[in-house]
């Protein structure tokens, strides 16, 4: 596979009381321009911290996050991170919000971020703050800071989670839409199957403690392996199949 990002994670540990707690071992992943990798596993198991030491914001761990064949070891656009609480500035407008990624927004800046919320549905709010919109539009305008500098790696912390289904479903397809018009490499974590069926082409579950990897899945894999799968996500073997 022609990797755009390539994980490898020996170690990743927090001190707790003076003790080296390990979270996260020999974990290995890949994916390629344009593809989607779901990352699941039970609350806790380590899926947030997983996408800070790919988003380089926790350089504390042994391993490599190798981008284009490149260390990455600060951030620097190349990967954009939304977070699961999006991480909005409640003073800023939408606008503001979004132009926070230049140091000084020039014109074309302006004009690039409200093309993108145009785009991303939020035509109307860009003047709005972030506590004058609804939970789905909160994210919409996280996605949008995150995509106005088009990344090569985005990184979505259950992006969906606690969305209204219709809602959901939408912001799915733009996210599947824009990603195909870009062809930037995804990773997703969820504890939700349905998450990972529409937005993902592979799924990596993530389990134990510390926790560690079976490989990378196809949706195939999962689909006909229920032992790999059930272990962290009980029915995914009855929803993948029925509803792929
Ligand atoms: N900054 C931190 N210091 C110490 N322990 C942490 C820190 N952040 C997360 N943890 C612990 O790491 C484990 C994994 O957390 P997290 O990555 O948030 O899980 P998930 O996103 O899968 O729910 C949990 O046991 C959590 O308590
Ligand atoms: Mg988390």
């Amino acid at each position: 596979m022609n990797a755009v990002l390539k994980v490898t994670i020996r170690d990743k540990w927090w001190a707790h009381t003076g003790k080296r707690v390990s979270v996260l071992q020999n974990i290995a992943l890949q994916v390629a321009a344009g593809e989607s990798l779901a990352v699941m596993g039970p609350s806790g198991v380590g899926k947030t911290t997983l996408l800070r030491l790919i988003a380089a914001l926790d350089g504390h761990f042994e391993g490599e996050i190798l981008v284009d064949q490149k260390p990455l070891t600060e951030p620097d656009g190349t990967i954009q991170m939304v977070f699961q609480d999006n991480r909005l500035f409640d003073w800023m407008t939408v606008r503001q919000n979004v132009l926070f990624v230049w140091d000084r927004p020039d014109a074309g800046n302006i004009r690039k971020a409200d093309e993108w919320l145009f785009r991303m549905g939020l035509g109307e709010r860009v003047d709005a703050y972030p506590r004058e919109l609804s939970e789905g539009q909160k994210k919409r305008v996280a996605l949008t800071r995150a995509l106005v500098r088009p990344p090569r790696v985005l990184l979505l912390d259950e992006p969906l989670a606690g969305l209204d289904t219709p809602t959901a479903d939408r912001i799915a397809a733009d996210l599947r839409r824009i990603q195909r018009e870009f062809g930037f490499a995804c990773v997703v974590t969820t504890h939700n199957v349905m998450e990972a069926v529409t937005l993902c082409q592979a799924v990596l579950v993530l389990d134990g403690h510390p926790a560690t990897t079976h490989g990378a899945l196809t949706l195939g894999d999962v689909a006909h392996d229920s032992n790999l799968a059930a272990q962290a996500i009980g029915t995914v073997k009855d929803i993948l199949v029925h509803d792929r």
